[in-house]
């Protein structure tokens, strides 16, 4: 038996990176699994190679109808909800004096807006005893050249999750962030990095991490998997830094 036998698991953004990687390891442990993406052809992509029945629904979780509609969906088929992880997410480097309204509003109504409606939306269809995951940043701790848009609106969430852990309590419903530091996912190719500079960017960040390389989607799926389950049943209110120790230096 699996360490998610028989549980409802939503995963924003799990037709890419971190995202994905979590939704294949909670099917693999037993997890009815339905993923979110804005991409309609990368979910359907995605829920191929996640198998064991996953569903996909595409939509913009800066859209608040998108979360209602994804709770309307689970109510139907599953009944209720047991895991939700946050995690879609966006990220362009832009030193402050540069950053656009634009840019600003887009990164905050992805990041910040969309986890905040979607855990609203999501909570009345949850069972007592379910978790909450939100996919934060290193980079709301720890200062990242041309971060400080990105920074606030995972730092935002950081706050929710301390929250959420208390409004929630009762319920015996727990809310974690998890803390990636740099990861090899398709999210460095959309930072806006010039492609010859790619190299030096990632030689950069390795040096800069006290492991030595960059993390893998999988090793957050792992994390993730651990705040998902029973493991951490004692867990609630933290931010689970998996970053290859870069937040201590
Ligand atoms: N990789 C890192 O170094 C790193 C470090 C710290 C934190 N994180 C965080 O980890 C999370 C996952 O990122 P990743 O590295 O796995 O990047 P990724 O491969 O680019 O995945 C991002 C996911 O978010 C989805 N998404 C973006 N905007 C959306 C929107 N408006 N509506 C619905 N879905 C949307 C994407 O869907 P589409 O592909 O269809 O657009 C994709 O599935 C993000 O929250 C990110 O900020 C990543």
């Amino acid at each position: 038996m699996g360490a998610l036998s028989g549980k409802i698991a939503v995963v924003t953004g799990g037709n890419s990176g971190i995202g994905l990687s979590a939704a294949k390891i909670f099917a693999a442990e037993g997890a009815q699994v339905v993923i979110t993406g804005r991409r309609r052809q990368a979910v359907e992509e995605a829920i191929a190679q996640i198998g064991a029945g996953a569903l996909g629904i595409q939509g913009n979780v800066a859209d608040v109808a998108h979360h209602d509609e994804v709770a309307q969906q689970i109510l139907q088929r599953f009944g209720a909800l047991d895991i939700y992880m946050a995690n879609a997410g966006i990220n362009t480097i832009t030193h402050s004096a540069d950053v656009s309204e634009a840019e600003y509003d887009a990164q905050f109504a992805v990041n910040t807006r969309g986890v905040f409606f979607g855990v609203q939306k999501l909570i009345p269809i949850m069972r007592n005893g379910g978790a909450i995951i939100l996919t934060g940043s290193l980079a709301s701790e720890k200062v990242l050249d041309g971060h400080a848009v990105y920074a606030g609106s995972k730092a935002a969430i950081n706050a929710f999750a301390r929250a959420w852990a208390i409004e929630l309590k009762s319920r015996g419903i727990r809310v974690n962030v998890l803390s990636p530091g740099p990861v090899d996912t398709a999210i460095l190719d959309k930072l806006g990095i010039p492609f010859e500079q790619r190299g030096l960017f990632e030689k950069a960040m390795a040096e800069a991490i006290p492991l030595g390389r960059m993390g893998q989607p999988e090793e957050l799926a792992k994390a993730a998997l651990f705040l998902a389950s029973d493991a951490s049943s004692f867990v609630t209110g933290i931010n689970l830094r998996v970053d290859g120790g870069m937040a201590v230096l």
